[in-house]
């Protein structure tokens, strides 16, 4: 597939088809791309785990499910928990992941003054505080960029993924064996698409002109009529949700998988009576 069109046809999948497996090789090619993702220092902090449903145990698929997945955790077979390193940021290592890229001639243009410069200068800075810079925003930043491109490839390879996010996945690191240094942050539901592939529609996002500024801030950038017009046919850009027979796609697939009305997980806490309760 074109990437253009990748990028195009790449929409949260909540709806799996739950007897086809995902081939082993297809996951391998997700976590090769988020392997070849950009990062940091080239410190490689992302990090992921890959669950075969019909090999977990009924105790590590409840402590996964997040609230908001109960379509997915229904009909999935296969899930990515990603979590990022903060070891991969530890110093030395560090230092010696930045004499690798100069080694390799990928930062600097002579090896030996690039090394002392490194040495001098931002040794004693990352030195001083390479736990914090392990928790940042930009740390965390590594392992977005790792998660997309392993997301993008899947929409290459036919399958379809949901992200999903949860504060249960804190509990998650004794059953998976993680390290302490471990930050779980993200499971991917992973399988062939229930849904068609338009799944309804591409997903209606928040205006261009909301998001992007030129020079300062509430200076929207400038469109060219003509770029929306080439990523149109590119199938970058398509027809927004819900196209006309979603109401339908979506009575088919809670018939034909025997799903339950709701997208909640877990039973909801009973809500609070509307006079405070006594
Ligand atoms: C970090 C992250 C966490 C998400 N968590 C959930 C979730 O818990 N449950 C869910 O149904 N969708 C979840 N999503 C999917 C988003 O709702 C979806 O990406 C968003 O509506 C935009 O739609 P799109 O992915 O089709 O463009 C998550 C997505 C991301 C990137």
């Amino acid at each position: 597939m074109e990437f253009k069109q990748v990028i195009g046809r790449r929409r949260a999948i909540r709806f799996f088809l739950p007897h086809r497996p995902v081939e082993r090789q297809k996951i391998e090619k997700m976590l090769e791309a988020a392997r070849r993702a950009s990062c940091v220092g080239n410190v490689n902090s992302a990090r992921g785990i890959v669950i075969w449903k019909d090999q977990a145990s009924a105790q590590l698929i409840k402590t996964i499910t997040p609230p908001l997945g109960y379509q997915q955790m229904q009909t999935a077979p296969c899930f990515i928990l990603w979590y990022h390193d903060t070891s991969a940021y530890e110093i030395t290592k560090w230092v010696q992941d930045l004499k690798n890229l100069a080694d390799t001639r990928r930062i600097g243009t002579d090896v030996d003054e690039t090394k002392a410069e490194i040495d001098r200068l931002l040794k004693p800075v990352f030195g001083a505080a390479w736990q914090q810079m392990a928790v940042s925003p930009l740390a965390f930043m590594d392992l977005g960029l790792a998660v997309c491109q392993a997301m993008l490839i899947a929409y290459d390879e036919g399958l379809g993924v949901c992200p999903m996010s949860s504060p249960r996945l804190e509990q998650v690191g004794k059953l998976l064996k993680l390290p302490d240094t471990a930050v779980p942050v993200c499971l991917m539901a992973v399988g062939y698409p229930a849904e068609s592939w338009e799944a309804g529609g591409q997903t209606v996002k928040a205006p261009f002109d909301n998001l992007f500024h030129e020079m300062e801030y509430g200076r929207a950038f400038e469109r060219d009529p003509a770029v929306e017009k080439e990523l149109v046919a590119a199938g970058m850009l398509q027809a927004p949700a819900p196209l006309p027979w979603r109401d339908a796609e979506l009575k088919y697939l809670e018939n034909a998988l025997k799903l339950e009305r709701r997208i909640i997980a877990f039973p909801a806490p009973d809500p609070a009576p509307a006079d405070g309760g006594s």
